[in-house]
């Protein structure tokens, strides 16, 4: 991409977040995860279908037989513009939304083609930072060990740091040996996009993400990191034989290989936007008034390092709801 076209680009993105938001914002506590992600793929795409990229899903809903809309090598946007990979989870945390909890985003990032790990639908270990601790981290490394590195480069005591993880059984080692080493934990029921992109920001309360969760969601944050100059290392964990096949189909070789930044996403040449859907450390969730409502987001690019938070009123009255458009 080129420095004009991803700078013109970036502000259109972040209205596919935004309109993904609005969509499925309503649906808070419904209790209808399907609708729910329905409401935001729906907006994402149609909205991506108005912009001038020659674009090409790598992180998408799934394979092209499991989902209708955004699937893996389905080809959007208006085909006039550069040729871009598009990584996207128009409703990360399904399940948040539905049941009204925190740190439900919608999320996009692009990249220059084959520069994003086209990650398999497993799961994947996790270990991400900030700047100030990037380059001080290593995921073989005792969890213990990795505290004392991140505290010493944030200039805090271990006790001191805030590690956020995964409410999962398949994490407990791991909540035994961060308790064991000090530090303060916040554990979160679904959604671990939000706190590993939150980690490059220091005023928002976590200075870690680690633990398993899904790879898909580890891609996107590492997009995140790399523009803000974060670090994240990762390692995939299949499950099972089909998963590991997959992953190799997928160009991986070698699927428990520990996987670096580089590995993750090659190149700084990647934009990350994301809106909130429901409030975050981050992000405020979408907020409704009669005809109007506002929307909270970021935008960053690799190339520059530019984080752009975007506070947008929408006039919900003057978008056309009733056609089910969200064009602005
Ligand atoms: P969805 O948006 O697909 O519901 O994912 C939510 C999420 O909590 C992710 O944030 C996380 O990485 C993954 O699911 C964890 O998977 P699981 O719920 O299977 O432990």
């Amino acid at each position: 991409m080129s420095e004009q076209i991803e700078r013109e680009l970036a502000l259109e993105f972040v209205r596919v977040t935004e309109a993904a938001a609005l969509a499925s914002g309503r649906l808070m506590g419904t209790g209808d995860k399907e609708g729910c992600d329905e409401a935001a793929v729906t907006a994402m795409r149609e909205l991506l279908g108005t912009i001038d990229i020659d674009g090409t899903i790598v992180i998408g809903e799934g394979e092209m037989d499991e989902a209708p809309m955004l699937y893996i090598g389905e080809k959007v946007g208006s085909g006039r513009g550069p040729r871009v990979d598009v990584a996207i989870d128009p409703l990360e945390g399904t399940n948040v939304l539905a049941r009204g909890l925190s740190r439900a985003l919608s999320v996009l990032a692009v990249a220059e083609s084959d520069c994003l790990l086209h990650a398999p639908d497993m799961y994947m270990e996790k270990l991400a930072v900030g700047p100030r601790a990037a380059g001080r981290i290593d995921l073989d490394a005792p969890i213990g060990d990795n505290l004392l590195e991140v505290a010493d480069s944030l200039g805090k005591n271990v006790r001191d740091l805030v590690v956020v993880i995964l409410d999962r059984p398949r994490n407990e080692a791991l909540i035994s040996d961060v308790r064991k080493a000090g530090a303060r934990i916040k554990l979160i029921p679904d959604g671990d996009l939000s706190p590993a992109v939150s980690v490059a920001f220091e005023d928002s309360g976590v200075d870690v993400l680690a633990g398993i969760g899904g790879a898909p969601e580890g891609v996107l944050a590492a997009v995140a990191l790399r523009c803000a100059g974060g670090e994240m290392q990762a390692r995939l964990c299949p499950t099972k034989p089909e998963e590991i096949a997959r992953a190799e189909a997928m160009g991986i070789r070698d699927v428990r290989r520990k996987l670096t930044m580089n590995d993750l996403v090659r190149g700084d040449d990647v934009l990350f936007a994301a809106t909130g859907v429901t409030d975050g450390e981050l992000l405020r969730g979408v907020r409704y008034s009669g005809a109007v409502a506002r929307t909270h987001s970021l935008v960053m690019r690799g190339t520059t390092g530019t984080v752009r938070f975007i506070e947008a009123i929408h006039r919900l009255d003057k978008k056309g709801r009733a056609a089910g458009s969200w064009r602005d």
